[in-house]
């Protein structure tokens, strides 16, 4: 872990998130003409998702993509799609043109496959042919789980960019997810994570516990929690 934010409660750490996220992306496009972010799904970014719409003045040359979804269509209340939709982008973000959706009413598999090409065909790439997102945001789950990586699960050592889920035990079963390397391929990683429940799986995180999926990509990760998450460190 490279730099740890606690901040005093879950409006502060979204606060924080929102500003370091949308600085990352104005340093990027600045530098490359182009940002893309990754966002993480569940309740947690919510609120930094509604400030973040106001901490670029424009949007142009950004890109919103995902770190994962739910096999689900753009409407369903389960859609991490329909989260950025309803929070970033209704409150003045980039505009839904520039959000690329998993599309995962079509089912894992395909979608899956469909967005690792889209990211191929639009992110620059390492030379083992991995494209470089900006920045991923992360959520972490009780149970050391981020994206859709689940532990235990075979994604963890899928190859490849972008891949299906199946027996996720947070329901939905079925999802698609970005594997570890999309996400160490990342410029920065920040792991976004607040309340009690979290204080275990963010100690194990802390100690890049390799027996949580987010322990494998806490080495060059960034955590911005609430006092709440923050293990007490005596
Ligand atoms: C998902 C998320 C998942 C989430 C964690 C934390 O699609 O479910 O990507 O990894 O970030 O489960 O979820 P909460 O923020 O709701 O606690």
């Amino acid at each position: 872990m490279t730099t740890v934010g606690v901040h005093p409660d879950a409006e502060a750490a979204a606060r924080a998130a929102a500003e370091a996220i949308g600085a990352a992306l104005g340093e990027a496009r600045e530098q490359r003409g182009a940002a893309h972010l990754a966002l993480a799904g569940g309740s947690t970014p919510r609120r930094a998702y509604e400030l973040l719409a106001s901490e670029l003045s424009d949007w142009d040359g950004i890109e919103i993509w995902f770190g994962d979804e739910r096999a689900v269509g753009p409407d369903d209340p389960e859609s991490n799609y329909r989260l950025a939709r309803e929070t970033l982008v209704e409150a003045g973000g980039p505009a839904i043109s520039q959000v690329h959706r998993i599309e995962g009413e079509r089912g894992a598999e395909a979608a899956a496959s469909a967005y690792a090409d889209l990211l191929a065909e639009r992110l620059p790439a390492t030379e083992d042919g991995i494209p470089i997102l900006d920045l991923a945001l992360q959520g972490l789950g009780p149970d050391g789980h981020t994206a859709s990586l689940f532990p235990g699960n075979p994604a963890l050592e899928a190859s490849g960019v972008c891949v299906p889920v199946h027996d996720a035990p947070k329901p939905p079963p079925d999802r698609i997810t970005l594997t570890f390397a999309a996400l160490r391929a990342a410029r920065r990683l920040i792991f976004l994570v607040t309340g009690a429940s979290k204080a275990e799986p963010v100690a194990a995180l802390l100690d890049s516990d390799p027996s949580i999926p987010a322990g494998r990509l806490a080495g060059s990760a960034e955590l911005i929690c609430d006092a709440a998450a923050a293990p007490d460190r005596g």
